[in-house]
Parts: structure tokens; sequence; C-alpha cells
């Protein structure tokens, strides 16, 4: 959307280099809907692409925009693919976000140009509440050992959901699920499929780390799910990815063993889930990225959208 052309050059917006004054309002603007974002979410991270997004006065190149499609993807057919390829820089956002980002004229550069339905909003403001809710939760055992509950990242609209068991050790640290090793790799997940890490929410079934990182209890998740099934009717994604059997069986019931039931359409609530292995289980197991990234296509395909070019990703 928009980048330097090198150093000590002012950066180009839609083929027009902005003065200094168009790069101040613009970056003024960017950081005032951030912080707003961030107020009003209780989400982290950075503003999603679609938001952050503004043209600054428009120009004739903006009546010709781009079609709101995805790159075909190179990849589709190779085993492993843009996973394998794991490129670890942050990605880009999806190209059909960057194809609809609004107009906006300088006059009318403000957050009011980021417009958000009541009952968004309202869903946002509950989630706040809920995760603070969950902050002072007593309900099981598992409160006794945490550092702090641990509830969600990422963006609080998203139409893709990812699901894990529970914090581990660094999450409990931090504050937020998938932060280490097994997050790092999920993230990479995440931008072979052509998200922005921020574009997607990520949640568990427990907001408490189990000690030792032992599987949570049946009691321990029975507790904590009204939380999860409350987050999932706010951001009310279009597909759940479940990691992991523990994750399958939290949400579905389901037990059985995550390598037969990965790859296969589920439904929680009428939401489709694609049950899919743990992250953690690939740095245990790399040879099974392959079937990861199929899974993941496979949720591509249903949400309408095509991975990018591998190396274009990041
Ligand atoms: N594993 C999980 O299942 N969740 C996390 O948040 C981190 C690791």
């Amino acid at each position: 959307m928009h980048g330097r052309a090198g150093s000590g050059t002012l950066p180009r917006v839609d083929g027009r280099t902005l003065n200094e004054r168009d790069e101040l309002l613009r970056l003024a603007v960017e950081l005032r809907a951030q912080a707003e974002w961030q107020l009003a979410t209780g989400a982290t991270g950075s503003l999603p692409a679609e938001r952050r997004s503004l043209r600054i006065a428009p120009t004739s190149s903006d009546a010709r925009r781009a079609p709101a499609s995805a790159p075909s993807p190179r990849n589709q057919s190779s085993p492993g693919g843009a996973l394998a390829a794991e490129s670890s820089a942050r990605p880009t956002a999806p190209a059909s976000d960057a194809a609809s980002t609004p107009v906006a004229t300088e006059a009318a550069l403000s957050t009011a140009a980021l417009p958000l339905s009541p009952e968004r909003e309202a869903a946002k403001l509950r989630l706040l509440e809920l995760a603070a809710e969950v902050k002072t939760c007593t309900k099981c055992t598992l409160y006794a050992a945490r550092t702090q509950t641990v509830f969600a990242r990422g963006n609080p609209a998203a139409e893709l959901c990812f699901i894990g068991e529970g914090p581990g050790a660094d999450e409990d640290a931090a504050g937020f699920p998938f932060v280490g090793k097994a997050g790092q790799l999920l993230d990479r997940m995440i931008a072979a499929m052509g998200y922005a890490r921020d574009d997607v929410y990520v949640c568990n079934i427990v907001k408490c780390r189990p000690p030792n990182n032992r599987k949570p209890e049946p009691d321990e998740m029975g507790k904590c799910m009204p939380y999860l099934r409350e987050q999932l009717e706010l951001v009310s994604p279009k597909v759940i990815v479940a990691l992991g059997a523990t994750a399958v069986e939290g949400l579905l019931g389901a037990g059985g063993g995550i390598t037969r039931l990965r790859g296969q359409w589920k439904l929680y609530r009428a939401i489709p889930v694609m049950p899919t292995f743990h992250p953690a289980y690939l740095l245990r197991s790399p040879e099974a990225k392959r079937d990861v990234w199929a899974d993941l296509q496979a949720v591509l395909k249903h949400l309408g959208r095509s991975p990018p070019p591998v190396g274009r990703s990041a």
C-alpha cells in the first residue's frame, strides 16, 4: 500500500510522493486509530490492516481499484507448500483487504472513517468485560498457580479463530496466548495462509496455565468453557481451527485422536471447525506439516481465499 522508495526519501502512497505535512498527518492518524482501537477492543498488537490503510487526498488512480481477488496460489498442490517454506518475517494482510481499503480525503482523515456496526462495538466492549471477569476467576484450582490469566490475542472481529489447549510458561508470563516456540510456528502458519498475525483471533480452551504444562482436566475445561463459548459468540468467526486433541475435545467433546479427526470438518454451534495438529506437535514431528498445510488450505478454500505465492506471505 505504501512504502519508502529509499532512505532519505519521502514515502509514496498510491503512486504519489507525500510531502512532509502529508506524512506527519498520515502518521498521526494511524497512531491515533491504533490507540483508539486498542482501547476500544482490548485487543493487542497492531491495528488490522483494513483499518490501518489511509489514503492522503484522492487521485485519479483511486478510480482504478485493483480487483479484490487474492493472488493465485503457486503452491497449492505442493505438500507442505508455504508452511514448509516458513518465512519468519512479518506477513502482509490478505490482498483482498488492501483492495477494499476506503479512500479518505485529508479533511476526512479521522477514526470516524473506521465505521463499526453497533453490534460489533457492543461485542468488543463485552469482550473487554469478559477478559476482566476472567482475570479474577477462581472457578477451578488452576487459578492458584497462575501468574496471570491468558484471554486472547488478535482481532476480535476476525473471520478466522485458532484455539489451542491452554497457556504454557511463556504465555503465563506474558499474559497472551501462543507467544512461545509453538506460538512462533503458529504465526508462520498464519503468515503462510496470507494473514497478518493480528488479523486472526487466537485463544485457548483454558485461560490459566495447568501446572507443569499438563493437559487440563475435564472439570477444568468444563468450568472454563462458558468463557470460550461467549468469546466465540462475540467474535463470531466464520471458521475455527482447533489445534490439537484437547482443543477438539473441549470444543466438540470428541475424543478419538487428532490423527483420525484432523482434516475433517466439524461444527461448533453452527461454526465450521477444522481440527488439525497442534504446533507444539509439529515442532517434534515436522513431517506432519504437510497434513496441517492441507488442512489450512481447506480452511482458506472455505473462506474463499487462496494462499499467497511462496515467499510473498512475509
Ligand atoms: N499451547 C497452547 O495450546 N496454547 C498456548 O497459548 C500456548 C501453547
